[in-house]
């Protein structure tokens, strides 16, 4: 795993956008995994900037969401269909038929969660997933407890996730109880994971993250196994990393980081 702290939150999906800018360029056809979550907004506005100014083509890209709530319409605004369609999808030239979602709403919900994994690996698996962090240290909505192997599969929400989300739904008692997600096994599977977390909120899930021991009730300290796993984030965010020092040095000195400086 590696950090790269950046002075303020822009700078962060700055550095973000423009990782995925150049993964795109460099493989047209990539597989590119999505989130969801405040934090990714402004990373969803840089990518339809670049797509504007700077003719950052998405026609070839195929993209897997980590997560849908189960029971909400892909119409209804506060599925992450309707974030997906609203914020990137409509915004850019991907073509719709390559722009996967769990399906929240299927009759079978197991086979739904198994189609899913086929649909991954019939498109060559994901190349880059893009990754938030929820408050309990979930990534996608894999809660406490998650096996560090689990597959795509509904999962129950935790009540801090369920308050977390209090505010889309006008109130916690509307939030789903169940989501779809990608297992953690899914994830560690992903040729390259970018994980973005910003603001002081995070920094105490993030010091467990990052350098904390690997436990399934923080399910993104299971990155820590993934062979490239970046993890991007502001100064409020890395603010109780124990060798913040180390990273900034990397960021300004390591040869591979020379082009987003
Ligand atoms: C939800 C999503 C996660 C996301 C998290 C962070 O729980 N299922 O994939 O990482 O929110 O949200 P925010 O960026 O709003 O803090």
């Amino acid at each position: 795993m590696e950090a790269i702290i950046r002075p303020d939150p822009d700078g962060a999906a700055l550095l973000v956008a423009r990782i995925v800018a150049r993964e795109l360029r460099a493989n047209p056809s990539l597989v590119l995994g999505l989130a969801t979550g405040r934090t990714m907004e402004a990373v969803y506005r840089l990518l339809v900037q670049m797509h504007r100014e700077e003719d950052l083509d998405f026609s070839l890209c195929r993209t897997f969401n980590l997560d849908e709530y189960v029971g909400l319409a892909p119409g209804d605004t506060r599925s992450y269909r309707y974030y997906m369609d609203r914020r990137l999808f409509s915004q850019v030239n991907l073509d719709s038929r390559n722009t996967h979602l769990p399906n929240g709403q299927a009759a079978d919900l197991e086979a739904e969660c198994r189609e899913y994994e086929a649909k991954i690996q019939r498109c060559g698996g994901i190349d880059l997933q893009l990754l938030g962090l929820g408050q309990a240290g979930h990534i996608g909505f894999n809660e406490p407890l998650s096996a560090l192997r689990s597959r795509t599969r509904v999962k129950a929400l935790s009540p801090l996730t369920i308050a977390q989300n209090a505010d889309f739904f006008c109130g916690a008692e509307n939030v789903p109880r169940r989501a779809i997600t990608m297992g953690v096994g899914t994830i560690l599977e992903c040729r390259r994971c970018l994980l973005l977390a910003t603001g002081p909120s995070k920094a105490a899930v993030i010091a467990q993250a990052v350098e904390g021991p690997i436990t399934s009730m923080i399910s993104a300290t299971a990155l820590q196994l993934h062979a490239r796993c970046t993890v991007v984030l502001d100064e409020a965010a890395a603010s109780r990393l124990q060798a913040a020092g180390y990273y900034r040095w990397i960021f300004d000195n390591e040869p591979e980081w020379e082009e987003f400086r």
